[in-house]
């Protein structure tokens, strides 16, 4: 896809990631719809971008915050082409431990949220000459991780909507794609999450590596680009015999169960 002038909607642009994907897209000469809660944050990012972009604050959690973000897409003078479904939570913790309403938020904004948001705007993408949509996985949305049940549960769902709709899309000018990081240094993970990467010997990029490869996709032919060279053959492995890794990660769970069980502290 050439980008110079399109137009795409980035969520959670006020996050780490998505800022990182705003900035790369807003120098690849892409106009940007920015959207996240923090006001601030987007402001500040609208600022550094320029004025040929706008902040949108809403709640992708709600219907109303949705809304708001589509009519702001609907309003723009050259419509869209391009959505990345970015925004997301993290859920680090033993299963039976978790809140059934923390449950419900991690599948509604990490799997319900970019799914509706995506109904929305299809109507708007399919108007473009060409367009796209990105959705943001996870090395975890291949491989079922301890400690990260709910979480792989919604990256899980994600990545199989990314391929039912690329397939059902096959012969419409909209791309459907599926960009998984590994672990990446955002405020999405907390301090008990960056010890375990630590202590498991985990790599940890920036976000500015995601965005090269989300750039990458966008200008290349395939639909799915998991980070990672030994995540991905991780990822393939488990699709083919799971068995074979389910006795090495057993082993990890004395260290997953230890930080599991530490203290969240406030980032
Ligand atoms: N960091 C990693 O290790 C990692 C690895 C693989 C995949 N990912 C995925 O990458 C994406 C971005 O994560 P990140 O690491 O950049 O996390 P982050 O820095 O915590 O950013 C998360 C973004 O989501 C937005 N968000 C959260 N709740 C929202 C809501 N209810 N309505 C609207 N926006 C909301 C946040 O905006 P506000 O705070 O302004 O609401 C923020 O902009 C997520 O989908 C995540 O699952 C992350």
């Amino acid at each position: 896809m050439e980008l110079t002038g399109k137009t795409a909607l980035v969520t959670g642009a006020s996050g780490g990631i998505g800022a990182a994907l705003a900035r790369a897209l807003a120098t690849a000469g892409v106009d940007l719809v920015l959207t996240g809660r923090d006001t601030e944050r987007l402001a500040a990012l609208r600022l550094e971008l320029g004025d040929r972009h706008i902040a949108v604050a809403a709640d992708l959690a709600t219907a109303a915050g949705r809304a708001r973000v589509i009519s702001s897409c609907e309003a723009r003078p050259r419509g869209l082409d391009l959505l990345v479904n970015n925004a997301g939570i993290g859920s680090f913790g033993l299963f039976e431990t978790l809140e059934e309403a923390d449950i419900e938020r991690v599948v509604l904004l990490n799997l319900t949220a970019p799914l509706l948001l995506t109904r929305g705007l299809l109507p708007l993408l399919a108007q473009a000459p060409e367009a796209a949509v990105i959705n943001l996985g996870s090395a975890f949305d291949t491989l079922g991780y301890p400690g990260f049940s709910v979480y792989c549960a919604s990256k899980f769902g994600l990545r199989g909507f990314s391929e039912a709709l690329a397939r059902e899309l096959a012969d419409s000018k909209i791309r459907i794609l599926h960009l998984a990081p590994r672990a990446t240094a955002t405020a999405m993970n907390d301090n008990r999450v960056e010890a375990l990467n630590r202590a498991l010997g985990n790599a940890v990029d920036t976000p500015e590596a995601v965005a090269r490869a989300m750039i990458r996709l966008l200008h290349g032919r395939r639909r799915r680009l998991a980070l990672g060279r030994a995540e991905g053959f991780f990822g393939r492995l488990n699709a083919l015999c799971p068995w074979i890794l389910d006795s090495g990660i057993s082993r990890q769970l004395p260290v997953i169960r230890r930080f599991a069980r530490s203290r969240a502290e406030p980032l």
